[in-house]
């Protein structure tokens, strides 16, 4: 079973959850009448993104972009990949970027300089964990789910080598698993 490669859980189900609808009230608020695009990051976001955009109760759009660091490994190669762009122009719109987490912050900084660059109105980012240590870029997101210390984390989108994103909860994996 998936859950026995898990060393221990940090953020449950519930609290995953809770947190989404809280988030979802205040950008309900803040996007009244603005119609943002929200862009999820695939492959990551896609459990949060469902899990968030169902809590907004204004007009949003959504579109996706594939973006990636990790090939593979536990941690950065520092290369950003674009895999596939969105569909819809941005210019002149309110875009929020959800993402599972923020680590160095190289794809977020990519991310939002390049939206800005195309003349985006304004460029939000969420995201459902940040991993503060972890920084080697300076760029940080306006909404945090959850702030969690620098362990190998998976579940709820977060993959190791592909792996655990469909966990229903965030947790550590055990050693054994990657260094085996
Ligand atoms: C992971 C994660 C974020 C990014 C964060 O994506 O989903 O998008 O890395 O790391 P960073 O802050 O160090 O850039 P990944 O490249 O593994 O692709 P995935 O979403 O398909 O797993
Ligand atoms: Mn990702
Ligand atoms: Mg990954």
């Amino acid at each position: 079973m998936l859950k026995d490669a898990i060393k221990k859980i940090l953020v449950t189900e519930d609290e995953i959850i809770t947190k989404s609808r809280e988030l979802g009230e205040i950008l309900t608020t803040e996007y009244q009448g603005k119609n943002p695009l929200m862009v999820a990051i695939l492959k990551g976001s896609v459990p949060f993104f469902a899990e968030l955009t169902k809590r907004i109760d204004t007009h949003i759009e959504m579109d996706f972009m594939v973006v990636s660091s990790y090939h593979g490994g536990t941690s950065s190669s520092g290369e950003v990949k674009m895999i596939k762009d969105l569909d819809t122009s941005v210019e002149g719109r309110d875009i929020v970027i959800v993402e599972d987490i923020i680590d160095t912050g190289r794809t977020l900084l990519y991310l939002k300089e390049l939206l800005l660059h195309r003349k985006a109105n304004s460029v939000k980012i969420v995201t459902l964990v940040d991993k503060p240590e972890g920084r080697v870029v300076s760029i940080d997101a306006d909404y945090v789910g959850f702030s969690l210390p620098n362990e190998f984390l998976v579940g709820f989108g977060l993959d190791y080598d592909e792996n655990y994103r469909n966990l229903p909860y965030i947790g550590v994996l055990k050693e054994e698993i990657y260094q085996s």
